[in-house]
């Protein structure tokens, strides 16, 4: 289904140029996320690389607008985004539901639920992103569109590596707690794209 409304989307101007703008604002509210679940000291390098590369990919995608139209979404206000109400509410809604998920599983609380947190709700977002990324740089290839989006593509990969990683470090039986977070991100995903595909224009048949 998102296929084929990429598809539709990467045919317009606005749409797509709305599009990447979406793409743009879900990776800046991914950066901020990262950035206020560190702790006050113990901060690596990877929690540093993740944030750096989650805001350059807003940054980037930003930047491709310029290649469709550079007048449109120089903002995040309502009108220069797709489907913005779900748009916003995907991320805080999977950090509630993963919190309340946690808390539950792991008698988590304060700074160890917030990495915890960080942990599995990053990692079905790392899920996700290798998923949809991959879809849309094809559309991108069949339209011979100018935009591309292979750089973001490498680095989603090593984040998600970088998640397995902690996640192993963190929990024995991480991937069960793991799919059950990714179902939870599932729906919320599936909402998202239903109001997106609801937004589109209608082509009635001839
Ligand atoms: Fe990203
Ligand atoms: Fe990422």
């Amino acid at each position: 289904m998102l296929d084929l409304s990429l598809k539709t989307i990467v045919a317009d101007r606005v749409l797509h140029a709305k599009w990447l703008n979406t793409l743009s604002y879900m990776e800046n509210a991914g950066a901020k996320k990262i950035s206020a679940s560190e702790h006050k000291d113990h901060v690596n390098l990877i929690i540093l690389k993740h944030a750096a590369e989650e805001h350059r990919h807003a940054y980037y995608l930003k930047k491709q607008i310029a290649k469709i139209d550079d007048s449109l979404c120089k903002t995040y206000t309502n009108a220069e985004l797709l489907s913005p109400n779900h748009t916003k509410y995907y991320l805080h809604a999977l950090d509630i539901a993963v919190c309340r998920y946690l808390k539950a599983e792991f008698n988590l609380s304060g700074y160890a639920l917030k990495f915890a947190a960080y942990l599995f709700v990053t990692y079905a977002i790392e899920v996700r992103a290798d998923e949809l990324y991959p879809v849309y740089q094809a559309v991108l290839d069949d339209t011979k569109s100018r935009v591309n989006v292979k750089s973001i593509i490498l680095e989603e990969e090593g984040h998600l590596e970088e998640m397995i990683k902690q996640l192993v470090e963190f929990s024995p039986d991480w991937e069960c707690h793991a799919a059950e977070v990714v179902k939870i991100e599932k729906e919320l995903f599936d909402n998202w794209v239903e109001a997106l595909h609801a937004e589109l224009p209608v082509h009635i048949p001839f």
